[in-house]
C-alpha cells in the first residue's frame, strides 16, 4: 500500500493506490480459489465465512417498482462483485475490507436528523423516512475516481422528496451529508486517514435533481453494510466518493460545505468532481475506465464519458469552467 503525506500532514492513502489491481485481483482469484477449495487454510476459510455473512445481514428484501427511465441494457455488475469490492474507508482502506468488517455496523435502529436552513427541521427514525415517498429501483453506472465502473441496480426515491418535507429556507444554497461517526461499529475511524465523520456536499439545486437518489438498497434487499446501511446517497454523475454511505445527518447551509476528500488532498478533490474525462486526477487520467467484473488479460478499457453518460445534468453547470470548478 503507497501512503502519500498530504498537504495537511495526514498520512493519506491516495484511493487508486490502496490496492494495485495486481494485487486485489490475485487477492480476488485466492479468495475464490479457497472458497472452491484448492487452497486449504482455516484463518481463509474464516475470512470467506466472515465475508458471507457481511454480504447479506439478514438480506432483507426490499421491494420497489423499476423506474423505466433508469433501465438499462447494460450488464449489470455480480451482487459479489458490488459487495466485496469497496471503498468504505470507517470499515479499513483495502477493498476488501469492508465485506469482512462491516458486520460490526447497527443499521437499526437508526435516525437521521435533517436541520439547518429549513423550515420544518426534523428527526425522522428510518422507517418513516422510508415510507417519505414510493421506491423505485433504478439502475445506474457509479464510476470511481480510481479508473473502475460498476452497474447497480440501487432502490429508492429522488432526494427531492425529502427536501420538498422540510422546506428550505431562502438562505438554503447547499446541502452537508454527515455520516455515522461511531468507534465502537466502525473500527476503521481509529485510523486518521481521513477526517471524521466522512462529510461530504452538494449545491441545492444539485441535490434536488431527480438523479440525486437517497439509497436504502440495492439488488432487491435493503442496503449490505458495507455498501452504505441502511441509507447513502447515489449521484450517477459524480465520482464516487461523492455519494456518502450511513448518512446520520443532512444539513441545509449558506455556504459550500467542506467535505471529507477535499480537506485531505484540495488540490487532487474538487468540491463538484464531476466525472469528467477531459480533467485528469493530478497523478492519473480519467479518461478511460475499467469495468468491474470485466477482469482478465483481454479486458478492455471503456471511454469514460462526460458526467458518466448522464447529460441531463449539464444544464445545472451552464456557464461554469469544469476546469476550474472539478
Ligand atoms: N461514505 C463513507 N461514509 N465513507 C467512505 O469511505 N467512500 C466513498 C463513497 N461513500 C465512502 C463513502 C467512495 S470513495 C466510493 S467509490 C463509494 O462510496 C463506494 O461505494 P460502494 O462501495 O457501494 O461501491
Amino acid at each position: 500500500m503507497l501512503i502519500k503525506r498530504s498537504p495537511n500532514g495526514i498520512d493519506l492513502p491516495f484511493s487508486s493506490e490502496i490496492t494495485p489491481r495486481a494485487v486485489f485481483e490475485s487477492r480476488r482469484d485466492f479468495i475464490r480459489k479457497v472458497a472452491l477449495g484448492s487452497i486449504a487454510s482455516g484463518s481463509m476459510l474464516e475470512m470467506v465465512n466472515r465475508e458471507a455473512f457481511a454480504q447479506t445481514p439478514g438480506a432483507q428484501k426490499l421491494a420497489a417498482a423499476a423506474n423505466p427511465a433508469y433501465a438499462s441494457m447494460e450488464k449489470k455488475t455480480s451482487f459479489k462483485d458490488a459487495t466485496t469490492y469497496n471503498n468504505f474507508y470507517e470499515f479499513g482502506t483495502d477493498k476488501a475490507d469492508p465485506a469482512m468488517t462491516a458486520s460490526s455496523l447497527r443499521p437499526r435502529p437508526w435516525t437521521i436528523t435533517i436541520d439547518g436552513e429549513v423550515k420544518k427541521p426534523m428527526t425522522l427514525d428510518l422507517d418513516s423516512l422510508m415510507k417519505l415517498a414510493a421506491m423505485e429501483e433504478r439502475v445506474y453506472r457509479l464510476r470511481c475516481v480510481e479508473g473502475w465502473s460498476m452497474v447497480i441496480p440501487w432502490i429508492g426515491y429522488s432526494l427531492s422528496n425529502l427536501i420538498k418535507k422540510v422546506e428550505p429556507t431562502a438562505n438554503a444554497r447547499y446541502i452537508e451529508f454527515i455520516t455515522l461517526d461511531d468507534k465502537k461499529q466502525m473500527p476503521g475511524l481509529r485510523s486518521p486517514v481521513l477526517e471524521w465523520p466522512y462529510v461530504e456536499g452538494l449545491r441545492l439545486d444539485e441535490a434536488n435533481h431527480p438523479l440525486a437518489l437517497l439509497s436504502f438498497g440495492m439488488y432487491g434487499e435493503v442496503l449490505p453494510n458495507q455498501n452504505g446501511a441502511p441509507v447513502r446517497m447515489v449521484l450517477p454523475w459524480k465520482y464516487g466518493f461523492k455519494s456518502a454511505k450511513s448518512i446520520v445527518k443532512i444539513r441545509f447551509v449558506k455556504d459550500q460545505p467542506r467535505t471529507a476528500w477535499n480537506i485531505a488532498a484540495p488540490s487532487e478533490y474538487g468540491f463538484y468532481s464531476n466525472v469528467n474525462p477531459d480533467v485528469d486526477h493530478p497523478r492519473w487520467s480519467q479518461a478511460s475506465e475499467r469495468r468491474i467484473g470485466e477482469d482478465g488479460f483481454l479486458a478492455r478499457k471503456r471511454k469514460t464519458l462526460m458526467f458518466n453518460g448522464y447529460s441531463e445534468v449539464a444544464s445545472l453547470y451552464t456557464g461554469m469552467d469544469l476546469k476550474k470548478f472539478y
